[in-house]
C-alpha cells in the first residue's frame, strides 16, 4: 500500500496527483490541476507518468465520506481528523461530519469545516453517504442506516458483537474491520496504535492509583532523592507492555519487564541499556517480584486466544496493601486470576488489599491523543478504499482484504465465519 499523499503504482494510474498542494483532475477531457489546466512544466512533475495517462485517470469510485458521531457509551474518539478531510478533499471525496462529532476529541465544527469538510446536522445525513468511518461499532440505533450500497470501515469485532454482524449481513452491507486488516508478517497495523497508546497509559493510571487518596499505598513513582522509587513490574514486552515500561522508566520507577519470547526480551534489553530490568516468565521469578511489586502491569497475548493466567490469586494475596495491577489484557479475559473488567466510570475495586484496574478501552480516556494514533494508521487505508472502492483496493492490497468481514450478505473473515457458524468465503471470491 502506498502512503498518504504519494502517487499511487501506475497501471491503472488511479490517485490524481499532485504536483504542488493541488490535485490533477481531467475536467472536461483537459487536465487540470486545481482550477487551471496542466502547463508544460507540470509534466516532468508527476512522477514520469505519461501525460496519455493523466487523461485516462478515472476519479474516485467513492466520491462521499461520513462521519457520525460515535453513540457508544464513554467513546470520544472519532474516526477522522480535519487533517484526515484535508487529505480527502484534495482528492476530489466530499466528507460529511455529523456536528459535534469530533467535540469529545477536542475538535470543532469549525476545524472540520476549515478543512473542507460539509457539516451535516443528523447521524442520517452522515450515514447517507457511499462510505461511512466511524471507531466504534454500529449500534442498534444505527443498524437502520446499514443497506447494500453502503462501505463501513470501523473497529468491529464481530466475534464479540454477533448481533452486529448478523445486522451487517442482513443490510449485505460491505463492512471492513480496522482489527482485521493484516500485513503479511501477521502484525495488526490498525490495533497497534491503541496498543501503543493503551501501554503508555497504563504507567499514569496506576501512578493515580498508588497516591494515598486514590486507595494505594502512597508511593511516588520517581521516588525522591535516598529515597526507593516504586517498583513496577510489567507483564509482556509486546505493543503494551514495551510502552508502559518505557514510560514507568521514564518516570524514574525501577522496572522489572517480563516475557516468554527472549528475542523480544533481548531487543528491550538492547535499547533500554540495562535500564529496564528484563526476565524470562517463569514461576519463581513471577513469585519474588510480584510480591515486591507497588504496581503490576499485565500486557500478554496469546494471538486468536485468551489472555493466560500469569499472575495467581495466591500471588495477589502476597502482594503489599495499597499496591495496584493495571491489567491492559483485560480486553482477552486478562492475565491476573483476580481480575474482571471495569469502565471508566467505576475504575478500580479492592480485593486482597491490592487496587485493580481493568478498563476494556483505555485509550478512551485520552481521545485525543487516541484519535491521532488512530488516524495516522487508518486514513491511508480509508483513502485506498475510497479511491478503489472496497473491491478494488482489496484486489490490490493483501493486508485491506483481511480487513473484509462482509460483503454482500457473506461472512468474508474465517475467524468471525467459525464464531458465528455460518460458511466462509474468500474474500476475493466472494468480490469477484
Ligand atoms: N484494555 C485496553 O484498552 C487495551 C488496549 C490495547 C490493547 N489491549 C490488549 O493488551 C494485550 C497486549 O497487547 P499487545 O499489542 O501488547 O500484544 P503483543 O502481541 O504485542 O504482546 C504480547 C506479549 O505477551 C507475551 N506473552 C505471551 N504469553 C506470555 C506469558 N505467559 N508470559 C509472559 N509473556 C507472555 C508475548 O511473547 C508478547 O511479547 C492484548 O490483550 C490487547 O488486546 C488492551
Amino acid at each position: 500500500m502506498h502512503g498518504v499523499g504519494e502517487l499511487a503504482p501506475a497501471d491503472p494510474p488511479v490517485l490524481l496527483e499532485q504536483t504542488d498542494d493541488s490535485t490533477v483532475e481531467s475536467v472536461n477531457g483537459r487536465a487540470m490541476i486545481g482550477h487551471r489546466p496542466i502547463l508544460p512544466e507540470d509534466w516532468s512533475l508527476i512522477n514520469g507518468d505519461s501525460r496519455r495517462k493523466i487523461r485516462t485517470m478515472t476519479t474516485p469510485v467513492i466520491r462521499t465520506v461520513g462521519v457520525p458521531k460515535e453513540i457508544k457509551n464513554n467513546e470520544y474518539r472519532v474516526a477522522m481528523t480535519p487533517d484526515g478531510v484535508r487529505e480527502f478533499e484534495r482528492l476530489g471525496i466530499d466528507v460529511f461530519v455529523e456536528t459535534g462529532a469530533g467535540v469529545g476529541a477536542s475538535f470543532s465544527d469549525a476545524d472540520y469545516r476549515a478543512a473542507g469538510a460539509d457539516i451535516v446536522p443528523t447521524a442520517a445525513d452522515a450515514w447517507a453517504q457511499q462510505m461511512v468511518v466511524k471507531v466504534k461499532e454500529p449500534k442498534e440505533e444505527e443498524f437502520a442506516f446499514l443497506r447494500p450500497d453502503l462501505t463501513l470501515f470501523t473497529y468491529l469485532h464481530l466475534a464479540a458483537y454477533p448481533t452486529v454482524a448478523h445486522a451487517l449481513i442482513d443490510a449485505k452491507c460491505t463492512a471492513l474491520a480496522y482489527e482485521t486488516v493484516q500485513l503479511d508478517s501477521g502484525a495488526l497495523p490498525l490495533l497497534a496504535p491503541m496498543s501503543e497508546v493503551a501501554g503508555r497509559l497504563a504507567p499514569q493510571m496506576g501512578a493515580h492509583y498508588l497516591e494515598r487518596h486514590n486507595g494505594g499505598r502512597g508511593v511516588l513513582m520517581g521516588g525522591a532523592p535516598g529515597v526507593q522509587p516504586a517498583k513496577v513490574v510489567v507483564l509482556g514486552a509486546g505493543n503494551v507492555g514495551w510502552n508502559s515500561a518505557w514510560i514507568a522508566a521514564g518516570m524514574e520507577a525501577e522496572v522489572v519487564l517480563f516475557d516468554k519470547n527472549l528475542d523480544r526480551l533481548r531487543w528491550v534489553d538492547q535499547i533500554n541499556k540495562g535500564r529496564i530490568v528484563t526476565l524470562a516468565s517463569n514461576r519463581g521469578a513471577l513469585e519474588r517480584n510480584i510480591a515486591d511489586a507497588d504496581l503490576v502491569i499485565g500486557a500478554v497475548l496469546v494471538a486468536g486466544g485468551r489472555a493466560p493466567v500469569v499472575v495467581t490469586q495466591d500471588m495477589v494475596r502476597t502482594m503489599k496493601p495499597g499496591a495496584v495491577i493495571v491489567d491492559v489484557a483485560i480486553d482477552q479475559g486478562g492475565c491476573i486470576e483476580t481480575i474482571h473488567e471495569t469502565t471508566h466510570n467505576e475504575p478500580v475495586y479492592e480485593l486482597h488489599g491490592v487496587l485493580h484496574y481493568a478498563v476494556g478501552n483505555m485509550p478512551g480516556a485520552v481521545p485525543h491523543t487516541s484519535t491521532y494514533a488512530l488516524t495516522n494508521a487508518t486514513l491511508a487505508y480509508q483513502l485506498e478504499v475510497a479511491v478503489h472502492g472496497a473491491a478494488g483496493g482489496c484486489r490490490r492490497d493483501a493486508a485491506l482484504s483481511h480487513g473484509l468481514n462482509t460483503f454482500a450478505g457473506q461472512v468474508t473473515n474465517a475467524p468471525v465465519a467459525e464464531f458465528l457458524g455460518t460458511p466462509f468465503i474468500e474474500p476475493l471470491a466472494a468480490l469477484n
